[in-house]
């Protein structure tokens, strides 16, 4: 908890340290009621700084100071000044040695930051200003060091110990204790120490780099989970050769470990040699973890592996370029993820994501740019802005750049800034440089929040044969700008005769056509682009594969999107045709809802949707995107003053709608599935996901007819399936339905079998909090008293509040305002126990400007009451006074 008020920091503040630390030896005696950590670190004044010898200002925070020495001379009180935060001493040479002792606590460490205790096992999580609670230190990442570290503790309860790098001694002590030693030859920043004691197995496997060195690899978890690596291993070995393959990347140690964790803010970290990991985002097999959970493994593993080169080996000179390492790495591993599995379904799956959570948080009051320029608490700020904003940006210099210039600048990148702490600016300059690219606009993207908008129109002179597209570009006002400067758009774009061909793109003062599918960059606020030797009026397709991150208009008809769908040459964009009709089709019925008419679904989106669904040349997982009609989180988004009920009874009525229509092709793609699972083993890879997601949201439209038969389909998958991709959905099926006798046999029967699994149970409690039956919030209220929920457990957080909150919405939007009351009051308690979790459950309530004026009053007076509630985390504090600001 903050004692002091909480402090804007910001990016125009930035000096470089006054002193560096060349090395750093630690050790650490753990003990089941208190922890002591020793530090040396080798000191020198920063030579880049002026001359002179200022005070050394050291963070700590939590720390019970033993003990400080200057150069073996230990200090008195009065040398030095101690306060809640900071340990300030004063050097007496250019180049000293400075020795701490402090006892600290992660026995009751509840906020995960720093050293802490999970499942009986001692881990921690530093990034980004956590090392300040293990030892006073420059917690900095511009200040990189030579790590070696020592841990001790009792052999039988903590039989493996790590750190990172390479292990160097180890040994047995007195009374039943042993220790081991570790040497990082890496220079690092504070954030990438990690220290790991417990009673752990492994998995070991190898790994050949490019060059012939062979890595051991190993994956620890607790001995029940053993039989679940597999399938991180795997992606782990994909990931190394495909960095090598696609980025000339080769690991750097002679070990590379990750450790699974129960008790974990987010997905995965990736310090040097030891990432530790969320055990959600490690364990899977086909019996536990769904299609999605697997290929959600496979990304965290390949993201955290992929930070190696992007994040350690160059990493950020502050916080503020935090997307420097964030976004790019998450266009690496997406890029992966892409070649491993379905491209286009990929891409899809992101900027479904991206527009309903990124466009929104951009549209609120935490919105803020790619690189901030000032925070209050760092940990508020790793957001799908930095993240998934950020992979966006590093997408579009690819898509300008092409694929090989990219490669250039990013060699450049690595070779030029190995070992090196640096900012976005030195990541631009480097593409720059390869490719004599002039990026100076471009980078507005990462100092202007908002989401642009991209209004096009068009007009076609038959006489001249000329197609002119003119694109409008506008960025709405953000906490932090009103005015926005033009940005770069790169539109990829095509244009469609009556036959549904692309026809050969030539720009009026081009020689010759430059193929049918071309990349024009919109720099101006209104720019017109015209197109000679046009036969005949074509029908545009614009921003293929999402080709930035803007809120693209065009005044289509609901036929020219049937005819997108079905013709469009880029598989993104038959995709988003369909969703634009959706929306469109969708918007009509909730105007008629609200109108009090009768809702009358347009037969055309039947229609466009049963020739998708008869179409057996489409991948099946394309088919099962196309059936998926927009969320309600994205109706929400798109709408000035989202209608919570309208929205929700609009996309129910057409779900039913459909339901019945397409009953016999649905009925038949599933039952042909199904007999195919049946009759399988369970193979986690794309041809499998994409049956099986076909099957599923199939499922789960029959369900909505109530037909004997398909209960009966649901109640067999449920039982019979061998794996939690099919046994889940058949669950999901039934929490949603009327059925409320199988729905309880169900629930109880899974509860039962799965009891022990932690992992498992947490999608037991998701299924149930998102259910949109009434009720919804006794349900949860219910659930948080079961014995498998653990109020101190942040996947329990978010498999069961963070599940009502973001994805119930028709329950927890209820208009007596009881969600709002509940999660209020859950984000209090929280707050005293683990600031990050409580300050992102915290997000829905943030978005109070979206609804209807009694729906804001109720919202507003539960962020109030919270802002009142006593003394707030600096986590907190921020969300909450920057969303009423
Ligand atoms: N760097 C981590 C990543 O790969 C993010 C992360 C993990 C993190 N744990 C954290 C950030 C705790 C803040 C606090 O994305
Ligand atoms: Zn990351």
């Amino acid at each position: 908890m903050r004692t002091e008020q909480p402090k804007m920091i910001y990016l125009k503040d930035y000096q470089a340290p006054e002193y560096l630390i060349d090395e750093t030896h630690l050790t650490f005696e753990l003990h089941d009621d208190h922890t002591l950590v020793h530090a040396q670190l080798v000191m020198r004044r920063n030579p880049a700084c002026g001359a002179g010898l200022p005070p050394l200002v050291l963070d700590g925070q939590q720390l019970e100071l033993l003990n400080v020495s200057l150069d073996d001379a230990e200090l008195a009180a009065a040398d030095y000044t101690l306060t809640d935060s900071h340990l300030t001493v004063q050097p007496k040479a250019a180049a000293f040695t400075l020795d701490t002792s402090v006892r600290i606590h992660p026995e009751t460490n509840t906020a995960l930051e720093g050293l802490y205790k999970s499942s009986g096992m001692f881990c921690t999580q530093c990034e980004a200003e956590g090392f300040r609670k293990i030892t006073y230190y420059l917690d900095r990442p511009d200040v990189m060091s030579k790590f070696t570290t020592t841990v001790s503790a009792d052999q039988h309860a903590y039989p493996v110990l790590l750190s990172n790098g390479n292990p160097i001694a180890s040994g047995p002590d007195e009374d039943g204790r042993h220790w081991a030693t570790w040497e990082d030859p890496f220079m690092k920043p504070a954030y990438l120490f990690a220290l790991v004691a417990g009673d752990l197995w492994c998995v070991e496997d190898k790994f050949t780099t490019m060059s012939e060195r062979e890595v051991t690899l190993r994956i620890y978890v607790e001995p029940e989970n053993i039989d679940k690596c597999q399938h991180a291993m795997t992606s782990l070995k994909k990931s190394m050769r495909w960095d090598e393959e696609t980025y000339g990347r080769e690991y750097d140690l002679d070990i590379f470990m990750i450790v699974a964790v129960n008790d974990f803010n987010m997905g995965a970290m990736e310090n040097k040699g030891l990432n530790i990991f969320n055990s959600s985002a490690v364990l899977a097999r086909a019996e536990t973890a769904t299609d999605a959970a697997h290929q959600r493994v496979e990304a965290i593993v390949a993201h955290e592996y992929f930070h190696n080169w992007s994040g350690n080996r160059v990493t950020c000179r502050d916080w503020f370029q935090l997307s420097l390492k964030e976004g790019f790495t998450v266009y690496r591993d997406s890029g992966f993820s892409a070649d491993m599995n379905s491209a286009t379904v990929k891409r899809i799956q992101d900027v479904a994501y991206l527009r309903t959570h990124q466009f929104a948080e951009d549209a609120g009051p935490m919105a803020h740019a790619v690189r901030p320029d000032s925070f209050i608490e760092i940990s508020n700020f790793y957001t799908l802005t930095v993240y998934e904003k950020g992979s966006e940006v590093v997408g579009m210099i690819h898509t300008l750049l092409g694929a090989e210039g990219f490669r250039k600048g990013s060699d450049l990148y690595f070779e030029r800034h190995d070992g090196q702490a640096v900012t976005c600016d030195d990541f631009i300059k480097a593409m720059e440089d390869a490719n004599g690219a002039d990026l100076s606009q471009f980078k507005r993207w990462y100092s202007q929040a908002g989401t642009p908008r991209l209004a096009v129109s068009e007009s076609y002179d038959a006489a001249a044969k000329t197609y002119s597209l003119t694109f409008r570009q506008s960025c709405p006002a953000t906490p932090d700008k009103v005015e926005k400067l033009p940005f770069v758009i790169p539109v990829a774009l095509g244009l469609l005769d009556a036959n549904g061909q692309d026809i050969p793109l030539r720009l009026q003062g081009e020689a010759a056509a430059a193929g049918t599918s071309r990349v024009i960059s919109v720099t101006e606020a209104e720019q017109t682009f015209t197109f000679v030797d046009v036969a005949a009026q074509p029908l545009p397709s614009l921003l293929r594969g999402f080709s930035a991150p803007v809120k693209l208009s065009f005044p289509y008809s609901r036929d020219q999107l049937m005819f997108l769908m079905q013709h469009d040459s880029d598989g993104f964009n038959r995709w988003d045709a369909g969703q634009q009709l959706s929306v469109a089709v969708l918007q009509e019925l909730i105007a008629q809802h609200q109108a009090g008419r009768p809702l009358v679904l347009d037969q055309r989106l039947v229609k466009a949707l049963a020739s998708v669904l008869g179409n057996a040349q489409l991948d099946q997982a394309m088919v099962a995107e196309m059936l998926s009609l927009p969320s309600e989180a994205y109706l929400t988004e798109i709408s000035e003053v989202a209608d919570v009920d309208a929205i929700h009874a609009a996309r129910e009525f057409a779900r039913q709608q459909l339901a019945d229509s397409l009953f016999d092709a649905l009925w038949q793609r599933y039952q042909a599935n199904r007999a195919i699972s049946r009759g399988t083993e369970y193979v986690a890879e794309a041809e499998h996901f994409a049956r099986r997601a076909l099957q599923n949201i199939a499922l789960s439209y029959l369900m909505l007819s109530g037909k004997p038969e398909v209960v009966a389909a649901t109640l067999e998958q449920f039982d019979a399936a061998d794996n939690m991709t099919e046994r889940l959905t058949a669950l999901a099926v039934l929490v949603n339905s009327d059925f409320s006798a199988e729905r309880a046999k169900a629930l109880e029967v899974f509860a039962e079998n799965f009891k022990d699994n932690p992992l498992v149970m947490d999608q037991w409690f998701s299924v149930q909090a998102g259910s949109t039956m009434p009720g919804g919030l006794a349900r949860v209220q219910a659930l948080m008293e079961h014995p498998a929920f653990n109020f101190k457990n942040p996947n329990k957080v978010r498999a069961l509040i963070g599940a009502f909150a973001q994805q119930n919405l028709i329950n927890f939007h209820a208009a007596d305002g009881s969600g709002y009351r509940f999660l209020a009051d859950l984000v209090i308690r929280l707050n005293a126990l683990n600031p990050q979790i409580a300050s992102r459950q915290l997000s829905p309530l943030t978005r109070w400007r979206k609804y209807d004026g009694a729906r804001q009053a109720l919202m507003k007076g539960e962020l109030e009451r919270i802002l009142a509630s006593g003394e707030l985390s600096s986590d907190v504090y921020e969300v909450v006074s920057k969303s009423l600001a």
